[in-house]
């Protein structure tokens, strides 16, 4: 099974960025943790950052060439504006699940909308980092391969 792992605006900054709310990890750490988990669970992962919109956009719609099996994604803060992430989600219709390390639902009024999550089979919030082990375990349980 082979895996996309996708993380959107400012997660590259993960470890620096107001650690109070998304940890002390570094990007590198996520990295690091989340290939140990694939390679325990004998899945293959690709991984991918972009602080922009259109290559986020792009890399999806890669994936359908690339025929992966599954894509997790932390949108960042295109979550709660970017309708093209969403149609790219909905363009590939690859099993996708949404992960945010932070409990959105309980911050900021703009941070209540999600237009990635209707296209989502999966979303996991405010688990830290292990929301991505967390979106990783439920693409594997629910494919029909390993
Ligand atoms: C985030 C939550 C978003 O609201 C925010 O813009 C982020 C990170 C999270 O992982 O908690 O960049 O997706």
């Amino acid at each position: 099974m082979k895996l996309l792992i996708i993380n959107g605006p400012n997660l590259n900054m993960l470890g620096i960025r107001e650690p109070d709310k998304y940890g002390r990890e570094t990007y590198d750490d996520l990295l690091k943790k989340i290939k140990a988990h694939c390679d325990k669970k004998e899945v293959t992962a690709d991984f991918y950052q972009s602080n922009h919109e259109g290559d986020l956009v792009d890399r999806i719609q890669q994936a359908y060439w690339d025929k992966t099996d599954g894509i997790v994604v932390n949108p960042g803060a295109y979550t709660h504006t970017s309708i093209a992430i969403l149609d790219a989600v909905k363009s590939v219709n690859i099993p996708t699940a949404e992960v945010h390390i932070s409990d959105v639902s309980k911050r900021e009024d703009f941070r209540q909308v999600s237009y990635i999550r209707s296209a989502c089979c999966f979303t996991v919030m405010g688990h830290g980092t292990d929301g991505y082990l967390e979106a990783i375990d439920y693409l594997i349980d629910n494919s029909g391969e390993k």
